[in-house]
């Protein structure tokens, strides 16, 4: 049997002591945390740590370094096209993947977008796209290629291979309370997101209630972590802070999502999603070399859409087909008359996850109607009896549970909220 060269009680030591790991320990715990060697207790334990001492820079990049070590590498290069991807940090009613890839794509660019599966009160791309009739997640990496090469942008399933040490984490960091941590977030994402061989990579930093952090300071320190750890491994990578206090857009739910952004694609849909989903794709496509290109006329003139109808037709879907509506519905109408002053983004997400749009385990299925339709946002005028929201699910049980999520989340006053613009910073390496 092979001597271990750490002990890893001794790593877990280092860091509850507030001290850095060395490079050699760091390559050394992911390898072996990877092969089972190191257990989920003591990584549990480490990671605890970490949360409450945090980590150097060098620590968060040998980190990152050793998740990527742990699993393939997918490359490009072979395509002959500027790469670049997108990564949002999650939010409620977040569908913006769903227009920007093609969006970007129909300016030449290719947009390889491995998305996952929501788990918790943010929506996952897959189970969105899995709403329209026919459509697959899983290809194989040669259909990947092949789609990237003819129409330019795919969304599909990440593969397993890809940072495995990172998977076996994140799992266990779910279960122990270590989620809301920058080294930790930084080193999951950015280690997938290298792997995956994009040249260039924006990300959407969220800040906001339906955030993963907590204050405006901490949603940009993660957004510079991770800017700083795409840049340093050769990625051109920059992001924008983003606001998530309310839920992006007018609709949260699966096909309801899918119904929003095609209407974005169609040039119209919500000001907050187009006013997003434009602003990515000039940083997309800044990043991608081209920085006069006008995504804005491109949703306008249809190029967009058209890129759209492909890219989905690709992986077996029916653009055309009618998209899934609930059996049931329930309308929440205003009790007084005034303004909407207040919307949060984190209780309507699980609202509609409650409905039935998201899945509280990772084998649990998702209802492809459920979620919820706002009727207004903050800042608009409402009258009394006027329909606020309507709740959507198959499964009418489900209304109780998700309209107490809706308790205190919501409020009409006299005066409309101040709101800055969606986007409020933009990090560059
Ligand atoms: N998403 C990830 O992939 N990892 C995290 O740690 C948090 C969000």
């Amino acid at each position: 049997m092979a001597v271990e060269p750490f002990d890893t009680v001794d790593l877990i030591r280092t860091k509850r002591s507030g001290d850095a790991l060395a490079t050699a320990e760091i390559d050394w715990l992911v390898d072996a945390y990877t092969r089972g060697y190191v257990e989920d207790p003591q990584m549990a334990a480490l990671a605890m740590a970490i949360f409450l001492n945090g980590m150097e820079r060098r620590e968060i990049k040998d980190l990152t370094l050793a998740m990527i070590a742990s699993g393939e590498r997918m490359s490009f290069g072979s395509l002959g096209k500027t790469t670049v991807d997108k990564h949002s940090t999650g939010g409620v009613g977040d569908k913006i993947t769903l227009p920007l890839a093609p969006l970007v794509a129909s300016f030449g660019v290719a947009v390889p977008q491995l998305s996952g599966r929501g788990l918790g009160h943010t929506g996952g791309t897959l189970d969105k796209l899995e709403s329209i009739a026919g459509w697959q997640a899983s290809i194989s990496n040669d259909r990947m290629m092949q789609v990237l090469s003819d129409v330019g942008a795919v969304i599909c399933a990440a593969g397993s291979g890809l940072a495995p040490a990172d998977k076996k984490l994140y799992a266990l960091r779910d279960t122990t309370g270590t989620v809301e941590c920058i080294p930790l977030i930084a080193s999951s994402i950015m280690s997938k997101k290298i792997a995956e061989g994009t040249g260039a990579l924006v990300l959407d930093v969220k800040f906001g209630s339906g955030a993963f952090m907590p204050t405006y300071e901490a949603s940009k320190e993660l957004a510079q972590t991770m800017v700083d750890l795409g840049n340093d491994a050769g990625v051109a990578t920059s992001a924008l802070l983003t606001d998530m206090e309310v839920p992006l857009g007018m609709t949260i739910g699966n096909a309801l999502e899918v119904r929003e952004s095609v209407e974005v694609l169609a040039g119209g849909g919500p000001a907050d999603v187009v006013s997003l989903t434009v602003s990515l794709a000039e940083e997309m496509l800044r990043l991608a070399g081209l920085p006069d290109a006008d995504p804005a006329a491109a949703l306008a003139d249809g190029r967009a859409m058209d890129t759209w109808r492909r890219m989905i037709e690709a992986q077996g879907g029916d653009a055309s087909a009618p998209l899934p509506v609930s059996r049931e519905q329930h309308v929440v109408t205003a009790p007084s008359s005034g303004v909407l002053t207040e919307q949060q983004a984190l209780p309507f997400g699980i609202a509609a996850w409650r409905l039935g749009a998201g899945r509280a385990r990772a084998q649990d299925p998702v209802q492809a109607g459920a979620g919820i339709e706002l009727h207004v946002k903050p800042g608009d005028t409402v009258t009394a009896g006027q329909p606020l929201w309507t709740l959507h699910t198959d499964e009418p049980a489900r209304f109780e549970r998700a309209l107490e999520s809706l308790d205190g989340a919501w409020a009409i006053g006299t005066t409309a909220p101040e709101r800055g613009p969606i986007v409020r910073e933009r990090i560059t390496g």
